[in-house]
């Protein structure tokens, strides 16, 4: 089965989102969506959300699910004002009661801040299914990046969210609380056990040495044969062993902050304050 699938590039946080419609029907999913945010002015905008709404209106097409491959640390997800507009309901890992409980502590949440996954409409396991439409999606978890961490395969397309990158840009870090270089290690082996003719839909893409175009697919056997970084079968011990050097050359991503705040409740902003204004916390010295 070979679902259409429909990319969406944003350029300020280099997010790739995604629509994957049935092939011989009007339903679909839209994965990993961008709500745009200027930091400085700490104010959203919906404009790539927006593009989404208008794609999906103009196809004429039912969004069954808001589908989040994790917890985004670099980008404020839509997924509340895509249903508000298109319905739909918002999966993610259950594994996002542990990001709940971590990012909790950091920021300090009050009772109010269910850590039980509440917010989402599902909670999807390993080997979970659902459907979307008369096309059915599998859910693999596949931590690493962070515990939450989902890849969804639909037919012959996987959106494996922060895993494998582009051949030529490697793996995601997984320095962030909660994340594991061997994890995310088991993880791209999972991922790499699919048909070498699989699709793959990265989650981000930042360019390469040597290539000036964004991208965002590749196969499964492109990645066990060219990932730089996991490619030609590099054994676990040197995997980490690279993946823990360079992560610890990373500075934070630029919106970490609102994105862990917004994201851990499934796309909404913290309660607002009694004077009805929702702030972020900055947590000093804190991540
Ligand atoms: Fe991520």
């Amino acid at each position: 089965m070979t679902p259409k699938v429909k990319a969406f590039f944003d350029t300020a946080t280099n997010t790739v989102s995604y629509a994957v419609q049935e092939p011989e029907g009007r339903t679909c999913a839209i994965i990993d969506s961008v709500l745009d945010y200027d930091q400085a002015a700490g104010r959203t905008n919906t404009q790539s959300a927006d593009e989404i709404i208008a794609w999906i209106k103009s196809e004429d097409l039912q969004v069954a699910w808001i589908l989040e491959s994790h917890v985004h640390a670099d980008h404020l997800s839509a997924a509340p004002y895509l249903q508000e507009h298109l319905g739909g309901k918002i999966g993610i890992g259950a594994n996002i009661t542990v990001v709940q409980d971590t990012f909790g502590k950091v920021f300090n949440e009050g009772t109010a801040f269910q850590r039980d996954g509440s917010q989402f409409d599902a909670l999807f396991e390993e080997d979970d299914s659902f459907h979307i439409g008369q096309m059915r999606a599998d859910v693999l978890h596949t931590p690493g990046h962070t515990p939450a961490c989902l890849t969804y395969v639909i037919g012959d397309a996987a959106f494996v969210g922060d895993t494998l990158f582009m051949p030529d840009f490697g793996t995601a870090r997984c320095d962030f609380p909660g994340g594991s270089a061997e994890d995310l290690y088991a993880s791209i082996q999972k991922i790499l056990a699919l048909p070498d003719d699989t699709r793959i839909f990265v989650g981000h893409d930042y360019k390469a040495p040597g290539r000036d175009e964004f991208a965002w697919e590749t196969t499964v056997g492109e990645q066990k044969a060219l990932n730089v970084h996991i490619g030609e079968g590099r054994p676990l011990d040197e995997f980490v062993t690279m993946r823990e050097a360079r992560d610890a050359k990373l500075g934070m991503p630029r919106l970490i902050l609102p994105s862990l705040q917004t994201n851990m409740r499934a796309g909404h902003m913290p309660e607002p304050e009694e004077n009805g204004q929702s702030y972020f916390k900055v947590p000093i010295n804190a991540l």
